[in-house]
């Protein structure tokens, strides 16, 4: 059933371009190079009132909201603000007319953000559910939904569905635009071609997998590692931190590289790991001027970065490219590698893959 992976979560992170395929398969007028969802009663009309959208979720389906919010907020000029579902669905959050709540969930069951969608709806908020189990009780309670169908996911730590959730908002964002009229029709169909490309691109990452193996070697004997990164790469440093974390029970914080030097800085040391990404290049001059300062207390650092980058190499220890893609889609790339560098320091670690100690891969229970 694993089809020749040694793992679930192996097997899952090699699924990616065909799950990526299916989120988009259905939802793409291929002739008008526009993004449809015949069945959302989120129409074009409706998108036009939106004032505000609240993104609620747990664990890696937060962090794809994180991305979610900068993609719409981009696209389609909307403000959005994102929370942890067990911190929505406590904190009175304000609901003006015209919001929008988007809950993601993979499995649809998540306590917490089944609360945060039954909170949202009681005060009057149309929910829109990201989803990749059709007939979930989030599914059956939203008032829209999206389905990732990225096919099941068994490994407790979620790779595939994270980034079919990405395409699911990366769509979802065209849509808005659309809608909305923000982005002209010219620049949301770079965005979709490039969108389309992905699935092949996460192929290529994934036949060349063998340094990133050796790199896990390397730092399976550390007990911290840091993450960094600006912008979208701080928001895909997150899941790459959670899932090194969960799986190889190695502590790691994903920092915004810039909130560095307010404290973070005093824990790099000689011979201190750290893995900065480095996709934006407009920020990327900044990214460079954090590797020189946690450099120059020591620290070995593993640079990320897409390949026409010609520069960092001369920054960093190690580089890892990835190909070339627009600039807002880059985390469904980025995360790859961090995906590979978990799965295979907790294999030469060790430890349960697929079941790691003191987690449960839905929770149903607060
Ligand atoms: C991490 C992980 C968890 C889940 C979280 C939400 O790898 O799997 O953080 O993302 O428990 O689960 P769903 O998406 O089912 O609501």
């Amino acid at each position: 059933e694993k089809d020749g992976y040694a793992h679930y979560m192996l097997k899952e992170i090699h699924e990616q371009p065909r799950a990526l395929r299916n989120t988009m398969t259905g939802r793409i007028d291929e002739a008008q190079k526009k993004v449809i969802f015949p069945t959302l009663q989120l129409t074009p009309e409706s998108v036009q009132k939106l004032e505000k959208i609240y993104i609620v979720a747990c664990g890696t389906a937060y962090h794809a909201g994180v991305i979610g919010k900068q993609v719409i907020e981009r696209l389609a000029h909307i403000p959005v603000e994102v929370d942890v579902a067990s911190e929505f669905r406590y904190r009175q959050p304000l609901f003006q007319k015209n919001t929008l709540t988007i809950v993601v969930s993979q499995s649809g069951e998540t306590a917490d953000t089944l609360a945060a969608l039954r909170e949202a709806k009681r005060n009057g908020s149309a929910v829109l559910a990201i989803t990749n189990v059709v007939g979930s009780s989030i599914a059956r309670e939203a008032d829209d939904v999206i389905t990732t169908n990225a096919g099941p996911e068994i490994a407790v730590a979620s790779t595939k569905a994270y980034t079919s959730q990405l395409i699911g908002f990366y769509l979802l964002g065209l849509y808005l635009a659309q809608g909305k009229e923000t982005v002209d029709q010219q620049a949301r169909a770079e965005v979709l071609s490039a969108l389309q490309e992905l699935p092949d691109q996460v192929e290529a990452i994934l036949a060349h997998a063998d340094g990133i193996r050796q790199y896990a070697e390397s730092i399976k004997e550390e007990n911290q590692l840091f993450f960094l990164g600006r912008g979208l790469d701080y928001a895909v440093s997150m899941e790459g931190s959670l899932k090194l974390k969960e799986i190889s029970y190695i502590h790691s914080e994903a920092y915004a590289a810039g909130e560095l030097k307010h404290g973070t800085l005093a824990l790099i040391e000689e011979g201190t790991r750290v893995i900065a990404l480095s996709t934006q290049a407009d920020l990327y001059e900044k990214m460079v001027s954090n590797i020189t300062e946690v450099k120059a207390r020591g620290a070995v650092v593993l640079g990320i970065a897409l390949a026409n980058n010609m520069e960092l190499h001369r920054s960093v220890d190690e580089v890892c490219l990835i190909p070339v893609t627009n600039e807002l889609l880059t985390p469904v790339l980025s995360v790859i590698p961090l995906q590979l560098i978990a799965y295979y320091t907790s294999v030469a670690l060790g430890h349960d893959v697929d079941r790691p100690r003191n987690l449960a891969k839905s929770v149903t229970v607060e």
